[in-house]
């Protein structure tokens, strides 16, 4: 597919077709910006001065300024790369806030599944394979009395680049299948895969994605290494809280639960 931009915005694509599959939520018409700071910011810049739909998706060639979890930067290659952000108006509980990091690292999964790369879902929301970083998600959400009114969802997925900074352990498509992949059919597929675990949402059928999430969890019912205020120990990852916190069954002691900054993995 080919596609042009110009200098500051953007060239609008429509995706006729996706994969014979009905798309209910997410907008067919995706903004391709040449440079932004940071897809999540831009996109919720434009909620607040201006009404945005649901389904409403940017991606950028270029972030300059992209933004990770727990305050750290995300950097990506111009050109090579997926960094897109996708508004959702879920009004939801509060408490099943987890669920939309849960639908959203499906849908990157799954796609990765579909190209024969094995991965795994690191919690909460990392995507690895082989213990390298493929892609990383930040979900940002506006909550008003209890219910989740808007959550941007940021996705960034290397695809076509092959080189990374020695310290960062990642990986991309490329390197995994030695095939260049066009970034807007990967796009696709995220985004139809999006869709369709976010109908589950939507229908609370909670049980399902839960399910799907812990077929895919790295570690999930397995002896693993772990670190928390610096002790190291061993345990089992057997689920995870309503409130998305990681539950640790350690070799001995009690079951331990813990929030995003309290626990490393060790591999
Ligand atoms: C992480 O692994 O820490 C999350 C990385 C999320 C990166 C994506 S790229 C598109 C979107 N815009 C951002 O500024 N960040 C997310």
């Amino acid at each position: 597919m080919n596609y042009k931009i110009n200098s500051f915005v953007l060239y609008k694509i429509f995706f006729v077709d996706f994969c014979c599959v009905k798309i209910k939520y997410i907008i067919p018409e995706i903004e391709i910006l040449e440079e932004i700071h940071s897809t999540n910011d831009h996109l919720m810049s434009l909620l607040k001065n201006e009404k945005c739909e649901e389904g409403k998706v940017i991606m950028t060639l270029n972030q300059t300024d992209g933004k990770g979890q727990r305050g750290n930067t995300w950097h990506s290659e111009p050109n090579k790369n997926l960094q897109f952000s996708i508004l959702l108006k879920p009004e939801i509980p509060v408490q099943k806030t987890f669920y939309l990091n849960i639908i959203s690292s499906l849908a990157v999964h799954k796609t990765l599944t579909d190209l024969k790369i094995s991965a795994k879902i690191k919690w909460p929301n990392d995507i690895l394979v082989n213990q390298y970083k493929i892609s990383g998600i930040l979900v940002e959400n506006s909550i008003q009395k209890n219910v989740i009114h808007q959550s941007v969802i940021g996705i960034g997925l290397n695809v076509n680049q092959t080189h990374f900074p020695a310290k960062i352990k990642a990986s991309s498509i490329l390197l995994e299948i030695s095939k260049e992949i066009e970034l807007l059919d990967i796009l696709k597929q995220i985004i139809s895969y999006l869709d369709f675990y976010y109908d589950f949402l939507k229908q609370s059928n909670y049980a399902f994605l839960l399910k799907k999430y812990y077929e895919n969890l790295f570690g999930y019912q397995e002896i693993k290494k772990y670190k928390s205020n610096e002790i190291e120990f061993e345990g089992e990852i057997i689920g995870i809280t309503d409130e998305g916190k990681l539950k640790i069954k350690p070799k001995t002691g009690l079951i331990q639960t813990f929030d995003i900054k309290e626990v490393e993995f060790l591999f």
